[in-house]
Formats: C-alpha cells, structure tokens, sequence
C-alpha cells in the first residue's frame, strides 16, 4: 500500500538526528499515545513502534538512546535483545528471530516525517493467533 499524505507525520527536523543516533517520538493515534523512535544510520533513516516484542516495554535505556555503546546495534534496556538498525530483526537475547514493528519514514522539506495510519484496519502487528 503507498502511504498518503495523510497520515505523515513530522517526528523530528533532520538535522536534529546525527548519524548514528535516534530520536524518540511521539504521535496520536486514535485518542491515544503512540510511542516510536527514529534511528540514522550510515546515511539511512529508519523508523520503529518503541515497543519490543520480548516483553512489550518500551526500548530505550534513556531519553532518545536506543543504541548500544558503539552504536551497530538497537538494544532493549530491559533484558538486553539487540536488533538489527535496517531490519528490526532480534539478533541476540530473549526474542531472537521476532522483529520490531517497522515503520515508513521518509526525509522531506528538512523534516523526518512517519506514516502512521489509523490503527483500525492497520496490518503493522500481528493479530492474535498469528
Ligand atoms: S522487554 Fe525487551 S528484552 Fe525483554
């Protein structure tokens, strides 16, 4: 499906986000709090729900630090699983092989800017039994 403009959302000016580093963001969604966080990498921006799929904490470790000391990877603050920055994929701890649920993020006008639709027939995290 090709994001509208709708449902972009300005999370950060661009050049508040170093490479590396990330950001934390919040955004509405449906009357309630939306908790996410951008991450710059070797020049690729990338955007993720700041829910981990371990346990459902949130990730961060502090204000807007989602990385780990020499920031290769994003690391849970509350047991340690470490994911991989362009995939969101668990590389180590206790939920390796689940993912974070990714979000489109894109640079425009000197803005990161999230696409967030409404969660209502929304398809970014699994429903229950699958
Ligand atoms: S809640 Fe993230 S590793 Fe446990």
């Amino acid at each position: 499906m090709t994001p509208t403009d709708d449902h972009w959302h300005v999370v950060a000016d661009a050049a508040a986000l170093p490479d590396p580093g990330s950001l934390a963001f919040t955004l509405p969604r449906d009357g309630m709090a939306f908790f996410g966080f951008v991450v710059r990498k070797d020049g690729e921006v990338y955007a993720y729900e700041n829910f981990c799929p371990h346990a459902g904490r949130q990730l961060n470790w502090g204000p807007d630090r989602f990385l780990t000391r020499d920031q290769s990877l994003i690391m849970c603050a509350a047991h340690g699983a470490l994911f991989e920055i362009a995939t969101g994929l668990c590389a180590a701890g206790p939920c390796v092989g689940e993912r974070l649920v990714r979000l489109t993020v894109r640079e425009h006008g000197g803005e990161l800017q999230v696409h967030l639709p409404p969660r209502c027939g929304d398809a970014t995290r699994p429903g229950p039994g699958s």
